[in-house]
């Protein structure tokens, strides 16, 4: 193969280039600060507000509870700490899943130093929260509940309407992070029974750096930071505008493909896993088998480590993850898998592939073609596998 393939998606995305080129303009000439009120200004305040309508209609929000971040990470601790602050007269207990994203399980830790009560309710073996685990944990004093839209490791997808159906009848706050769904799954904030979802314009081709978390009106959320009066007095700090403007044509971009590209994605995974499954013995699914991201495959080799793999398929100029992209260096077992029930050392073997725009049918024939021989090496080398390393 003469060129990289890129099969982590779920890690990041390129920028579209349709995407840059609405970016453009915001890093050269257009470069008013929208908080100003000459024209300049008023140029680019616009731009923001039109950026603002557009995410909202995507998500079945009004504009103004669509408040912009600097990606995933600020809005989830945002919803969560802000949200908990905001309401913590009320009560200081909290649930969320043993699944979330590190980015939602320390603030949550941090706040439980300072005096909040966590419930985390479980997964069965699929990754799947059941709603009824939800309903046993509300409290009189349970105050914010928070649970993904789908994970980013293995990709199921959760009930959120029954969820947040069952959050908003105890009367608390439900913030679903949508990082890896948007773009990829319909989202309807009404549908969700959501008060709070966090948005990171680089999962769906939008530049790095850029987020949103909609804050439902009449919702209280304390802000995370102090300073000017940007974002409704709520987040301060100059916008940035060619993030915005990117962010806001990528969601369009991605939700106008979503009903062309999801089944696309889903037909070369199962082809990845159908071949996997034939040529190579010992390998098992993580995930769940249909509730899930159409672009996401997780699985686990007996015998192997997981960064040993990604290091060889490196070398064959494949890119793909072992466990969440963001605990890279790390050397713990995914907190996902390992609540899924997998073993340890299972978990340890695991891999992560997400395929997006640029992947196609070649892309998956070349996997199939260098990932067994990358498995029977390393097996070769195993002091633990010591079984035919082939099917054939
Ligand atoms: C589910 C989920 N939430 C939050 C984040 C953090 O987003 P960001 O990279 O924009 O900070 C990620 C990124 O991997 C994610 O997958």
């Amino acid at each position: 193969m003469d060129r990289p393939i890129y099969m982590d998606h779920a890690a990041t995305t390129p920028v579209d280039p349709e995407v840059f080129q609405a970016m453009e303009p915001w890093l050269k000439d257009s470069y008013g600060n929208p908080s100003t009120l000459y024209t300049a200004g008023l140029v680019a305040a616009g731009a923001l507000e039109r950026a603002r309508a557009s995410i909202a209609e995507r998500i079945g929000a009004q504009p103004d509870e669509i408040h912009f971040t600097s990606g995933g990470t600020e809005s989830d601790n945002w919803a969560v700490k802000g949200a908990a602050d905001a309401q913590q007269k009320k009560g200081r207990h909290l649930v969320t899943s043993t699944i979330e994203h590190h980015a939602v399980l320390e603030p949550l830790e941090f706040l439980e130093k300072r005096g909040f009560e966590v419930t985390r309710v479980p997964v069965d073996s699929t990754g799947m929260v059941d709603p009824e685990d939800v309903r046993r944990a509300m409290r009189s004093d349970t105050v914010l509940v928070s649970i993904m839209h789908a994970n980013n490791e293995v990709g199921t997808i959760q009930p959120i309407t029954e969820i947040g159906a069952i959050v908003r009848e105890a009367g608390a706050i439900f913030h679903t992070d949508a990082v890896q769904s948007a773009g990829k799954l319909p989202l309807d904030v009404a549908a969700m029974n959501a008060d709070l979802l966090s948005l990171s314009g680089h999962k769906f081709y939008g530049p790095k750096g850029v987020g949103a978390l909609y804050i439902r009106n009449r919702v209280r959320i304390t802000p995370l930071m102090h300073g000017g009066g940007q974002e409704r007095r709520r987040r301060p700090g100059t916008h940035n505008m060619p993030g915005i403007v990117g962010m806001a044509t990528a969601l369009e971009l991605a939700t106008d493909r979503m009903a062309e590209e999801g089944p696309r994605l889903r037909g070369l995974r199962d082809k990845l896993w159908e071949g996997l499954e034939e040529n190579i013995p010992d390998i098992a699914f993580n995930g769940h088998p249909t509730e899930r991201l159409d672009n996401m495959l997780n699985f686990r080799v007996e015998g192997i480590e997981g960064e040993a793999m990604i290091l060889c398929l490196d070398m064959n100029l494949i890119g793909v993850s072992s466990g969440s992209a963001c605990t890279t260096g790390s050397l713990d077992p995914s907190h996902v898998l390992l609540a899924m029930g997998i073993p340890a050392e299972e978990a340890h073997g695991s891999i992560r592939i997400s395929l997006g725009h640029s992947n196609t049918e070649v892309d998956v024939d070349y996997f199939l073609e260098a990932f067994p021989q990358v498995v029977s090496r390393l097996r070769d080398m195993s002091p633990v596998y010591n079984k035919p390393t082939s099917k054939q």
